[in-house]
């Protein structure tokens, strides 16, 4: 789809309930840039940055990253794209990112993934990804084409360190007490929209259904 206007959305939701396999979705259709705090921090670790060094014993314990820190660096990459339309996947992800978001950007959407922390848990241990790219498989859910390597570059696929049991607990302990919060702040704003389910393939047909109606020429007209 051919945008109209420049659209700004945030996609949200506790770890591992599907934002980045419906991102990809959502950049795919209707032609957003993606930004991925996760897959930023992440190339960051991967090319020992001295940023990915200080930041990797953070992440790898489940806890959130320095709000300063973790703003300087999307708002870098906004700045960069500041006549596209986008879509944020895991920031904000306390009350004082969105602030900081809501400084610089309008946002006009928030998608937020409303999954049980039960299918949670299994998912995350059986989840494959690829680091440069941050595509994410499942062995059982979508498996890739040759077991171990990436469809698309052949390229071997990696556990990541924070997906241990352990961990994914702490990281939905922070979810808790620290992105839910921002779920009331977009609320309050009236730009937040909640799909619940366990399955992305059900919850998938919805949030397209509504990035259509939102997206639609006519609407876009009205801005
Ligand atoms: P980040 O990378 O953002 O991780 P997260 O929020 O914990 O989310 P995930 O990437 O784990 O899950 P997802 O929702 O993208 O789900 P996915 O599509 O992969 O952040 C990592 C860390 O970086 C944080 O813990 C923190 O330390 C730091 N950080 C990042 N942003 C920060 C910020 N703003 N401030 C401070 N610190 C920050 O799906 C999960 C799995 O489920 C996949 O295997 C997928 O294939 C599978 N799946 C999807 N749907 C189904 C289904 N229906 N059935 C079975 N499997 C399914
Ligand atoms: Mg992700």
């Amino acid at each position: 789809m051919v945008l109209q206007r420049i659209f700004r959305a945030v996609i949200m939701g506790p770890p591992g309930s599907g934002k980045g396999t419906v991102s990809a979705r959502i950049t795919k259709t209707f032609g957003l840039q993606h930004i991925s705090s996760g897959d930023i921090l992440r190339a960051n670790i991967n090319a020992q940055t001295e940023l990915g060094l200080l930041m990797k014993s953070s992440i790898d314990q489940g806890q959130l990253v320095p709000d300063d820190v973790m703003s300087r660096l999307i708002m870098k990459d906004l700045r960069a794209m500041d006549q596209s339309s986008w879509l944020i996947d895991g920031f904000p992800r306390t009350v004082s990112q969105s602030e900081a978001l809501d400084n610089a950007y309008s946002v006009d959407t928030v998608i937020n993934l409303n999954v049980p922390f039960q299918t949670i848990k299994q998912r995350l241990t059986s989840r494959w990804t690829h680091l440069p790219s941050g595509r994410v498989y499942n062995v059982d859910f979508n498996p890739p084409k040759v077991s171990g390597f990436d469809d698309v570059t052949g390229e071997p696929l990696v556990q990541r360190d924070d997906d241990t049991p352990d961990t994914v607990m702490r990281r939905l302990k922070a979810y808790q007490t620290q992105t839910e919060p921002v779920l009331e702040y977009y609320r309050s704003k009236g730009v937040l929209e909640t799909f619940s389910g366990t399955e992305t393939n059900k919850i998938w047909p919805h949030v397209e259904a509504f990035l259509l109606r939102k997206l639609s020429p006519a609407k876009q007209n009205v801005a």
